[in-house]
């Protein structure tokens, strides 16, 4: 199948709902194998079934990002069925909205270890793929909260703002292996999760976005489509802001 991402084989965590769904539909229309990771396995399986029903090809995998055994199967099966791993995009995460006092060692530890750790181990697992590629492409999701402090939900913003620099330290321990690593960082985005939210509090996140609105999770996945495409071939070390320009007023 032709396509912007045409030869790629893509594992996209959080692949099961949301933003990550979006991305493994459009990776997959635009000619990337892809595979679908995620906690949620019969969503997930219904993802890559929707996928395959369209003639593109998808497999879902069951994978904690927290777990390096669960990463170490995740990318050994990618290789099998594929037959070799090109593009990661780390979209999986939790939030908490806790603040200093109220967060406790347990809920810390755990956002960390999904949002922080997972994005870690994904890296470490794909990148010996890409390089027996001859190179790859990684997206790592961050925030708009990995750029700019709100009070309350510390865990998130410290996990997504690791993220941010993460992305970068990547990105220069690899250009030479011709593996790109970027950050995209999303506003208030209208994903499954943030549909069940009470309209009041919708409003209230729309509000200060100066496009009046929440993104698409398809309007995010434009942006990692860019970034793991050839058309980014010299893009590496960056942050792409989607956020209807929330963060440009300050
Ligand atoms: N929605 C927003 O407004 C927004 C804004 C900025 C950043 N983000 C980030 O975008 C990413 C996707 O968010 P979303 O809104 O689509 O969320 P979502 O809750 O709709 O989807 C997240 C997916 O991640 C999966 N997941 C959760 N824990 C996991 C784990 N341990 N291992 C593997 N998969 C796991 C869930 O099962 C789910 O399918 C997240 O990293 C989030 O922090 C979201």
């Amino acid at each position: 199948m032709a396509g912007r991402l045409a030869g790629k084989v893509a594992l996209i965590t959080g692949g099961a709902a949301g933003m990550g769904a979006a991305f493994v539909r459009l990776f997959a229309a635009e000619g990337a194998k892809v595979v679908a990771a995620d906690i949620q396995d019969e969503l997930g399986r219904k993802v890559a079934e929707d996928v395959n029903r369209t003639g593109a090809q998808a497999l879902y995998v069951h994978l904690d990002t927290s777990r390096q055994r669960d990463w170490t199967n995740a990318v050994a099966e990618t290789v099998a069925r594929f037959g070799k791993l090109t593009t990661l995009c780390n979209v999986a995460g939790i939030y908490r909205t806790e603040g200093t006092e109220a967060e406790t060692v347990e809920g810390w530890d755990q956002l960390i270890a999904i949002n922080q750790t997972g994005v870690w181990l994904g890296m470490k697992t794909a990148i010996p793929e890409m390089k027996k590629a001859g190179g790859g492409a990684i997206v790592n999701i961050s925030s708009v909260a990995g750029l700019s402090a709100r009070p309350m939900a510390i865990a998130y913003h410290a996990a997504k703002a690791a993220v941010h620099l993460m992305s970068k330290v990547a990105a220069l321990e690899y250009a030479e292996h011709g593996i790109r690593v970027n950050s995209i960082h999303p506003g208030f985005t209208m994903t499954s999760t943030a549909s069940m939210l009470p309209e009041e509090m919708k409003k209230a996140l729309a509000e200060p976005v100066p496009m009046r609105r929440a993104a698409t999770p398809e309007e995010i996945a434009y942006g990692a489509l860019y970034l793991c495409s050839d058309e980014a071939a010299i893009v590496t070390g960056t942050e792409l802001v989607i956020d209807g320009g929330l963060s440009a007023r300050h």
